[in-house]
């Protein structure tokens, strides 16, 4: 949206298009989605420019192999830096230029499944984002409706600021607000009511709500940006300073490995970690501007290899596919995952293979997905309606759009057969926990730095107790509702999914 209000003929192309598929004065739905070429090269080119996971999920190779020329020793955590691909002036004509018709002439073929490494925003290989059907469905239908149904402009015309803030999440370091102005087709979402009336009231006001109080969690990727963590590492640093000493002694022996790649010389115990700058992904392709796209960084106590160029991310996402399988896991995020018990973290093994194929096959299907149609539709069009209410007034649109597509994906988790209250504060409290978990695994905590204080990684283990609390509270409530009810009460929806999946 930043970036169309930059530039208004694309967002004048997008509407001029929507109306003659869509209609001036009729709605959007999902039927449409494939027959807006620009809106997609808008989508495209915004997953281009901002890939909302700039350095993909660290990897790490199982057993030493060779990249690029150089020795990359098991254990190495991988950063593919996608950002930078999408950037390189030697792929893209004009890099930093938001252009969506790029997408329409020389690079029209170009999608994000992964077989064109210039281009990755999901990822590729076996590991390769599982939601990307669910996020092409989600992000064309909200933009599609945004678009035709309201002009956006910033307040008082003043150019919007497109600074960005990294985490494992990259978003806008001011949060985005622009005012809706009505265009023609807002008069028929007038007509649009729903069944589920008390819920459906329930959600606009917690919508509302959640636009006005919603505060944005900061993220820190250094680990002396954390105050408790500075504490911590300071009498850590104290206490050893004879052994630093030591081995600082040590690296000087042991430094220029050779057959290793380049990359900046850091201190001892602390590697280069003082010396990053907060926005990691720029940094990083900073550094690759001087030691090339195959660079060797040691972070802590971690050997890092960072790879910038559309090559070395393929020989490791395609060449090396089944040697780098594995994500990386921090110490937060092994302590919220029960030790890797999810998807993301979960080693590349037969339960993975289980967990991948029950959520491609049973929940993230053509069919399934289409079953949540109605669903997705509901939920886009009362945001379109809180938006005709604020018609003309400065609104917090990213933030909409995220609470939106929250909305979506909870329904979709356990379905809407919570009493209208108990659902929305349920919401409410995964949401915030939701956005508490991303922030704290885009954050390199001390424990990252020394493992040795694994034990005292706090956030992660608050993080982790908030979690259970609210997933049993969906799971009691679902056992209530089948005690009472009987199996016909039960919704279609992917709970039921791991439910049936349990079931002898
Ligand atoms: C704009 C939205 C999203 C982006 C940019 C994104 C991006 C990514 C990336 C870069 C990866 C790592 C891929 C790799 O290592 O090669 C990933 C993994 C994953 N994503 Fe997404 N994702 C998005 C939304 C979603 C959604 C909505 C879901 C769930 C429905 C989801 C589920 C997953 C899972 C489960 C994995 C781990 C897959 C595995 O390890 O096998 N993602 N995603």
């Amino acid at each position: 949206m930043a970036e169309m209000i930059g530039k208004p003929e694309t967002m004048r192309k997008a509407q001029e298009e929507l109306d003659s598929v869509v209609g001036k004065e009729e709605i959007v739905d999902e039927s449409h989605i494939g027959k807006l070429p620009y809106l997609e090269a808008l989508v495209k080119e915004t997953l281009r420019l901002h890939p909302p996971v700039p350095l993909l999920l660290p990897r790490y190779p199982t057993t030493t192999c060779n990249i690029g020329g150089y020795i990359i020793p098991k254990g190495t955590k991988v950063f593919i830096n996608v950002w930078s691909i999408h950037r390189d002036p030697a792929v893209w004509e004009n890099p930093l230029e938001f252009k969506p018709e790029r997408f329409l002439s020389g690079m029209s073929k170009l999608d994000y499944y992964g077989n064109n490494f210039n281009f990755i925003p999901f990822g590729s290989g076996r590991r390769i984002c599982v939601g990307i059907t669910l996020v092409e469905k989600m992000s064309l239908y909200i933009l599609a409706t945004m678009l035709h149904c309201f002009d956006w402009s910033s307040p008082d015309g003043t150019k919007l600021d497109l600074v960005e803030k990294f985490g494992i999440v990259l978003k806008k370091e001011k949060q985005l607000v622009v005012i809706p102005t009505a265009r023609p087709s807002c008069a028929k979402l007038r007509e649009f009511e729903y069944k589920r009336t008390a819920e459906t009231n329930r959600t606009v006001l917690s919508v509302y709500i959640c636009y006005s109080d919603m505060s944005e969690v900061s993220h820190a990727w250094s680990w002396y940006q954390n105050e408790e963590s500075q504490r911590m590492a300071l009498t850590f640093f104290f206490i050893l300073s004879t052994i630093i000493f030591i081995l600082y002694l040590k690296s000087e022996m042991t430094k220029g490995v050779p057959g290793l790649p380049p990359g900046p010389r850091g201190l001892p115990l602390v590697g280069y970690l003082p010396f990053l700058r907060s926005d990691l992904h720029s940094c990083f392709a900073d550094l690759a501007r001087i030691f090339g796209p195959v660079m060797m960084i040691k972070l802590g106590s971690r050997q890092c290899l960072i790879l910038s160029s559309p090559e070395a991310a393929k020989e490791v996402l395609r060449d090396h596919d089944a040697t780098f399988a594995n994500h990386d896991m921090t110490v937060a995020g092994s302590i919220i995952t029960f030790g890797g018990q999810d998807m993301v973290f979960q080693p590349y093994g037969p339960l993975w293979r289980a967990l991948r194929k029950a959520s491609v096959r049973e929940l993230l299907n053509a069919r399934t997905l289409d079953s949540f149609r109605t669903l997705r539709q509901q939920e886009v069009t009362l945001m379109a309606k809180e938006l005709q209410r604020r018609a003309g007034m400065p609104v917090a649109v990213g933030q909409m759009v995220f609470v939106t597509s929250f909305n979506v994906i909870t329904a979709m988790l356990w379905g809407n057969w919570l009493v209208a209250a108990k659902l929305e504060r349920i919401r409410v409290e995964f949401r915030e926990v939701v956005v508490g978990i991303v922030d704290l695994l885009g954050v390199t905590n001390v424990s990252d730095i020394f493992p040795i204080l694994e034990r005292m990684d706090l956030q992660g283990v608050q993080h982790k107790e908030k979690l259970d609390g609210v997933l049993s509270t969906v799971i009691d409530q679902r056992e209530r509702t089948v005690n009472t009810h009987g199996d016909q009460e039960k919704a279609q929806d992917f709970l039921r999914v791991g439910e049936e999946g349990r079931s002898p």
